[in-house]
C-alpha cells in the first residue's frame, strides 16, 4: 500500500484558514506550481519492483491528490488522519464495515439523516447488526439504548438534518466511553470550522463533503478523521490484522476501492480552502431568516440551534463557534410547506445543502422520503432551507414573497 506523504504543516499550531489553506498543499517540487496538480494516472513507475518514487503504486490504493486532501481535512479537523471516500454515504459505510461484525449493535439518532438510517437499516441489517434509534440529545435515553457488551458505535449528528437537534458531544462521549463504545459524530452540518467533535471527546468524525466543505455544489464526497489511537475493539479487532481504527478503514479504502477520483478530491481540496469565510457568511445570512421566519411564524415553528427558543440552544453554543447556515421550520400543514418551496425564486426547490447558492426542500417527500413510515419519519410540514452566501436582502425579499 502506498504511504501517505507527512504533513508538511504543523497541525493544531496555525489557525484554521492557514491549515485549510496550506497544510498538504506544498507548491509541486517538480515544476513550482503553487496549486498541488491533479494526478490523473492510475498507475506509478517502480525504478526496481516495489521501488516507488513517492511511495505510490496504484491509485486504488492512493495517489498525491488524494493525499493532499486527506492531510488538509486531518489538519483542520484536529485529526490524526483523514481518509476519503466517493460519497458521504461510502465514508460511513467503510467505517461501519471495519467496525462492526454480525451480531454487533449500534446507536443512532432517532432524528438521523434519512441516508445514513437506510444504510444501516437496510444494508447491514441484513448482514446481523442491530440497532435502536434515540433521542441522542437525552443522555439517560442515550445510556438506556446501549448494550453493554453488544454495542459498538454510539453515532451522534449534531445539528441533524433536517431537525437541527442538539447533543452534547462531550456527554455523549462519557456514555458512550462508559460502555466501551465508540463515539462518532457526523459532523457535515456543523463542519469543523464551526465544530471540532474530536477534542470534544469523539472518537471519529464523519463528513459528507458534498456539502459546506466542498461549498459549490459540483462534487459528490465523503471523509472519516480520527483521534490519534482511536482503537478497534470487539470482534472486529479479533478478526483484522490491525488494532488501529484509521489503519482498519485504510484498509476499506483500499481494499474495497470506493474512494474519490482525482478530480473530486481536486474541487474538494479547492472548496476547503474557503470554508472558514464561507460558514461565516453561512451563519449570518441564516440568522436573519432565522429572524425573519420567527417574526413570520413564531418561535415554536422555527428550528434554528442560534434562537434561544431553541431547546439545544445552550449546548449548541458551548460547543459550536456559530449556528450554521440550515434552518428549518415547521409551515402549518403539508400543503402549506408544498406551496412554500414552490414558490420562491432564489432558493432553488432541489436536494442537497452547504454550496453557496441557497436551497429549499421537503424533507418529506424528498430527503428524507426513505423514512416515511419509520421512526425516523419528519413532520409532514416540515421546510427545510440551506441558506446561501447570496446578499442578505435578496434571500429575505424572497422568502417574504413566499410566505405571503
Ligand atoms: C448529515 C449528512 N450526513 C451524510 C450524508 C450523506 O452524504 P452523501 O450524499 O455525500 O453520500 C448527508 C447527505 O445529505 C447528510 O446530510
Amino acid at each position: 500500500m502506498s504511504q501517505t506523504p507527512q504533513p508538511a504543516h504543523g497541525q493544531g499550531e496555525e489557525g484554521f484558514a492557514t491549515r485549510a489553506i496550506h497544510s498538504g498543499q506544498e507548491p509541486d517540487p517538480s515544476t513550482g506550481a503553487v496549486i498541488p496538480p491533479i494526478y490523473i494516472s492510475s498507475t506509478y513507475l517502480q525504478d526496481e519492483v516495489g521501488v516507488m518514487r513517492a511511495g505510490y503504486d496504484y491509485a486504488r490504493a492512493g495517489h498525491p491528490t488524494r493525499s493532499a486532501l486527506e492531510t488538509a481535512l486531518a489538519a483542520v479537523e484536529g485529526a490524526d488522519s483523514a481518509y476519503t471516500f466517493a460519497s458521504g454515504l461510502a465514508a460511513e459505510d467503510a467505517l461501519l464495515r471495519a467496525v462492526l461484525r454480525p451480531g454487533d449493535h449500534i446507536v443512532i439518532p432517532s432524528d438521523a439523516y434519512g441516508g445514513t438510517y437506510r444504510l444501516i437499516s437496510k444494508v447491514f441489517g441484513p448482514w446481523g447488526i442491530a440497532h435502536t434509534a434515540v433521542d441522542t440529545s437525552d443522555p439517560q435515553a442515550l445510556a438506556e439504548a446501549i448494550q453493554p457488551g453488544r454495542t459498538r458505535i454510539v453515532w451522534v449528528e449534531t445539528p441533524s438534518n433536517p431537525l437541527l437537534g442538539i447533543t452534547d458531544i462531550a456527554q455523549a462521549a462519557r456514555v458512550a466511553h462508559d460502555a466501551g463504545a465508540l463515539l462518532v459524530v457526523d459532523n457535515t452540518f456543523a463542519t469543523p470550522a464551526l465544530q471540532r467533535p474530536l477534542a470534544l471527546g469523539a472518537d471519529v468524525v464523519v463528513h459528507s463533503t458534498t456539502k459546506y466543505i466542498g461549498g459549490h455544489s459540483d462534487v459528490i464526497g465523503g471523509a472519516v478523521a480520527f483521534r490519534k489511537d482511536a482503537p478497534l475493539s470487539g470482534p472486529a479487532a479479533r478478526s483484522s490484522d490491525t488494532s488501529s481504527l484509521a489503519d482498519a478503514v485504510k484498509f476499506q479504502q483500499f481494499a474495497v476501492g470506493g474512494g474519490q477520483g482525482p478530480v473530486d478530491l481536486y474541487l474538494t481540496l479547492r472548496g476547503l480552502k474557503t470554508l472558514e469565510v464561507r460558514m461565516a457568511r453561512h451563519c449570518e445570512n441564516a440568522a436573519v431568516i432565522a429572524e425573519l421566519l420567527t417574526s413570520r411564524l413564531g418561535a415554536e415553528a422555527v428550528l434554528y440551534p442560534g434562537l434561544a427558543s431553541h431547546p439545544g440552544h445552550e449546548a449548541a453554543a458551548q460547543q459550536m463557534t456559530g449556528f450554521g447556515g440550515m434552518v428549518s421550520f415547521r409551515a402549518g400543514s403539508a400543503a402549506a410547506a408544498r406551496r412554500i418551496v414552490e414558490s420562491t425564486r432564489l432558493f432553488t426547490l432541489a436536494e442537497s445543502l452547504g454550496g453557496v447558492e441557497s436551497l429549499i426542500e421537503y424533507p418529506y417527500a424528498m430527503t428524507h422520503a426513505s423514512v416515511v413510515g419509520s421512526q425516523l419519519e419528519v413532520p409532514e410540514d416540515l421546510v427545510r432551507l440551506s441558506v446561501g452566501i447570496e446578499t442578505i436582502d435578496d434571500l429575505v425579499a424572497d422568502l417574504e414573497q413566499a410566505l405571503t
